[in-house]
Order: structure tokens, then sequence, then C-alpha cells
């Protein structure tokens, strides 16, 4: 093989994976509908009994860690939103408020680029109550 054929094939091969890794990467996703979350997250109840009180504390660990994003009101207005290259979905939005908690949880827990996975950045407990504050958003 000469060197013009070996470059070609070394650029294919590396475009090739680019193009696959890219094309399945979350970035190319729409959002929303197609995030595949074990059935097992379904059964999943909330522990947390829907109080003030832990509304209120979801209401804190929203401001401290989803605000940036999902915005004020939770429509995905937030101001790092539009640098994120996907949309920011809508919380009061019927697509979310129709999940289980369960299914939320999980998907905050594992979180989907650009959204981080929380499950090393809030207790359980602190996901739990930001699920009790996300379900009040929808009534206000
Ligand atoms: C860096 C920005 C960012 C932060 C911070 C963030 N999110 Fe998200 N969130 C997103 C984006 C973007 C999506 C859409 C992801 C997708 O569909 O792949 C999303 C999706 C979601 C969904 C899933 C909606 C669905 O499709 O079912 C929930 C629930 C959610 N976020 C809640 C939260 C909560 C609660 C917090 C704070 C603890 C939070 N997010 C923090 C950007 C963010």
């Amino acid at each position: 093989m000469n060197t013009t054929k070996l470059n070609l094939t070394f650029f294919t091969v590396v475009f090739a994976t680019l193009f696959l890794f890219f094309s399945t990467n979350n970035f190319s996703n729409p959002s929303g509908k197609d995030w595949k979350v074990p059935g097992i997250a379904k059964k999943i109840k909330n522990p947390i009994p829907s109080t003030q009180l832990s509304i209120k504390l979801g209401e804190k660990i929203y401001a401290q860690s989803c605000v940036i994003c999902h915005g004020e009101s939770g429509i995905g207005d937030g101001p790092a939103g539009k640098y994120l290259g996907k949309k920011v979905t809508d919380l009061t939005s019927k697509l979310v408020q129709s999940q289980k908690d369960g299914v939320l949880y999980y998907k905050i827990t594992r979180g989907r680029a650009p959204m981080p996975a929380f499950n090393t950045i809030l207790k359980d407990k602190e996901r739990w109550a930001v699920i009790n504050y996300v379900r009040s958003l929808k009534s206000k």
C-alpha cells in the first residue's frame, strides 16, 4: 500500500468513527420521548411525602442545581440553555408531568448529556424533594 492509500484509509476510519460517535451521541437526539428507562423505574415509589417542607427544600435545590438550564418557572428558559445545543425540556409540560416519580428520579439520577447525572451531586432525599417541587410547577 502506498502512503496516499494509507492516508485515505486512515481518514476514512477516523471520519467513520467521528460520524458514528456524533450520530449516536445524545446531542443529536431530539430530547424527551426517546429516553429509555428500565421498567423497574416506574415502580419506585417516592419515599418523601410531598409536604410543604419537602417542596421548600426542593425549591432550594432547584434554584441551586436546575434553574440555570430549566429556568425560574421550569419551562426550559434558563440562561445556560442557549449554549447547550439541545432544547432544555419544559418541566411544566405534559411530557414531564405525566411521568411517574420513579421515572423522573431515574432521569435526574442518571442524567443525559448535556444534563448532568445528579447521583453524586445530590443526595437521594434531595432528588426526591426536587421532584416534589417540580410537581408543584405545573400548577403555577
Ligand atoms: C446543564 C443544564 C441542565 C441542568 C443543570 C439540569 N438539566 Fe434537566 N435537562 C436538561 C436538558 C438539556 C434536558 C433534555 C435532555 C434530553 O432529553 O436528552 C433535561 C431533561 C430533564 C428531565 C427529563 C425530561 C424528559 O425528557 O422526560 C428532567 C425531569 C429534568 N431535566 C430535571 C432536572 C432537574 C430536577 C434538575 C436539577 C436537579 C436538572 N434537570 C438540571 C438540562 C439540564
